[in-house]
């Protein structure tokens, strides 16, 4: 492995990057098994290079059953057999890196899989062993202890515990998962496990990895004392606790966790970054982002703004003040592999329940996908005007929809099987990206694609886009190199534009201007050469749905 020169030095390099994140079984399949691997990664750094993002943020990798897509994790320290090998990854780790592109993996604490070799070596070893102890095992109530420990829900639904044969083949104790069957719980009270996770920091940054993005960061600790266990329905946020004192998310003493962890990220140079995704209230994100923690927390707030400009714009006031007052930089975030892309959501209307909006409508999906990609990109190049890092999914600079018909039998997605009411999976955001007009995996690889790409992917694929002025990937291009250029102080300026309410206009200290127009009438531009528009203008005014910068 090399050591780059830029790596040097360069310790904030995170606070204002573009952020990609790569779903490494669906970016790019170079043997053709179906799956995309590591080497299919490194054939496409220089697409990723001529993109002009900073970072790239692998989602796991490592060797797993795939009950939950890779976040249930078999070994912590290699690589899944399907994806590569760790030679793969060194290659692909130099490759970034001689772009200029740093690298951050995903860390899955909360639980394992249950292929784990200490999951398995619990499962053999006897009731109150040390084995057992690296997770959360408890007797069932009843007679025989048939009934669960408590009534915890599972977070896809519907019971968190799931009851194991002993050794001696009767049925026996329970063990929590908060989320499927095959993601077992860790107890973090274990030194063992606390050691072994600052082992796989070490492991990882030793090969030249620059940052983590933490799973479920909030959750590791539960209010398990003196048997007490955990009843919870809902993992809505209204419903948790907001002073750290949960049942189980987002408790004071999960803090100490990432103190450890950042005496390790802090031994290398430049010293590791982190990133929580911790759905917690947002006056308790703080401390996950401070700089005695991890360094950086997940903003998701944007999900829950819609296309309205007074929800936008408290989102960005409230993140950017917490952000300024905390020494952290805030993170905009639209899609990811757990929601509908932006594109789409943004094609139906404000305030709808998607959830339940699908599970009425999912055999027929009405969606008005040109008013949703139009938002989509207005939406997207405001957020990356403004200061703090912007976390872009793959595949929404092509502009793609969710594809929201996969037939049933093609679903991988334990969400959508543990909650068949709802019906809602995230294998729409999944699908494999569509690279090529052509063949059976429209450029994915060789061979064919882990979930069914629709007819309609190929207009969307990058050599449908690729060179086409007008296309949604030349203007992702346009808009990070532009921003490349302009990023300045992290400070912004809210401009009242002629009080129209439905307009979002604000300044950078070096004069850059992002003005956004929600309303459904033109309005007129503010001074200044106009350098990117998300849409044409309209009679020399910025239309419905678009976005402009100014210099
Ligand atoms: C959050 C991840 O983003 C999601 O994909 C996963 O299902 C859960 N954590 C459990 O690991």
């Amino acid at each position: 492995m090399s050591e780059f020169t830029f790596l040097k030095g360069s310790e904030d390099w995170w606070r204002q990057a573009v952020v990609y994140q790569i779903y490494p079984r669906s970016f790019a399949d170079a043997n053709g098994d179906g799956i995309g691997d590591l080497q299919g990664i490194i054939s496409r750094v220089p697409y990723l290079k001529k993109l002009g993002i900073n970072a790239v943020w692998l989602s796991p990798f490592y060797p797993s059953a795939l009950a939950d897509g890779g976040y249930d994790v078999d070994d912590y320290r290699n690589i899944d057999p399907r994806i590569g090998t760790l030679d793969d990854f060194d290659q692909m780790i130099d490759a970034l890196h001689a772009e200029g592109i740093r690298v951050i993996v995903d860390i899955v604490p909360n639980h394992s899989g249950s292929n784990h070799v200490w999951f398995q070596e619990a499962l053999k070893s006897p009731k109150g062993s040390p084995a057992r102890d690296r997770y959360i095992f408890r007797d069932g109530k009843g007679e025989h202890g048939e009934i669960r420990p408590s009534e915890l829900a599972s977070h896809f639904g519907p019971s968190g515990w799931t009851r194991i044969i002993e050794p001696d083949g009767t049925p026996g104790q329970w063990y929590m998962h908060l989320f499927a069957s095959e993601q077992p719980d860790f107890n973090w009270d274990n030194q063992e496990v606390r050691d072994d996770f600052l082992k796989t920091m070490r492991f990882w940054s030793d090969r030249g990895v620059d940052g983590y993005r933490i799973d479920v960061a909030h959750a590791l600790i539960k209010n398990l004392a003196n048997g007490h266990l955990p009843e919870r329905q809902s993992y809505d946020l209204s419903v948790m606790k907001k002073d750290g004192s949960d049942d189980l998310f987002d408790r004071d003493e999960v803090h100490d966790i990432y103190k450890s962890w950042r005496k390790i990220f802090n031994e290398y140079d430049p010293p590791r970054m982190a990133v929580a995704e911790a759905w917690v209230w947002p006056h308790r994100r703080p401390p996950y982002a401070s700089t005695e923690e991890l360094g950086q927390s997940f903003n998701f707030d944007m999900l829950g703004a819609g296309w309205d400009a007074a929800k936008v714009r408290d989102v960005v006031r409230l993140n950017l003040k917490t952000a300024a007052d905390n020494g952290t930089s805030t993170t905009w975030v639209l899609s990811n592999h757990d929601i509908i892309r932006h594109a789409t959501r943004l094609g139906l209307p404000n305030d709808l329940d998607v959830a339940k909006w699908y599970a009425k409508n999912r055999f027929d999906p009405h969606v008005n996908v040109e008013q949703g990609l139009a938002r989509a990109k207005a939406l997207t190049q405001a957020l990356l005007a403004l200061p703090g890092s912007t976390y872009l999914y793959q595949g929404e600079e092509l502009g793609l929809q969710e594809h929201l018909t996969i037939p049933a039998e093609q679903m991988q997605d334990p969400q959508f099987f543990r909650n068949p009411d709802v019906g809602l999976s995230r294998d729409g955001c999944r699908v494999p990206l569509p690279w090529a007009r052509s063949g059976q995996s429209l450029g994915f690889g060789p061979g064919g694609s882990h979930l069914p790409q629709p007819a309609w992917y190929v207009d969307y694929s990058v050599e449908a886009e690729d060179g086409f002025a007008g296309s949604t990937l030349e203007f992702y291009r346009r808009a990070l190199s532009l921003r490349a250029g302009l990023v300045c102080e992290e400070k912004w300026h809210e401009v009242k534009h002629w009080f129209n309410s439905n307009v979002l206009h604000f300044k950078r200290p070096n004069g850059w201007q992002s003005v956004t127009n929600f309303g459904s009438k033109p309005v007129k531009l503010p001074k200044g050469e106009v350098i990117l528009l998300s849409q044409p203008l309209v009679g020399g005014k910025l239309g419905p749905n678009t976005t402009v910068w100014i210099k």
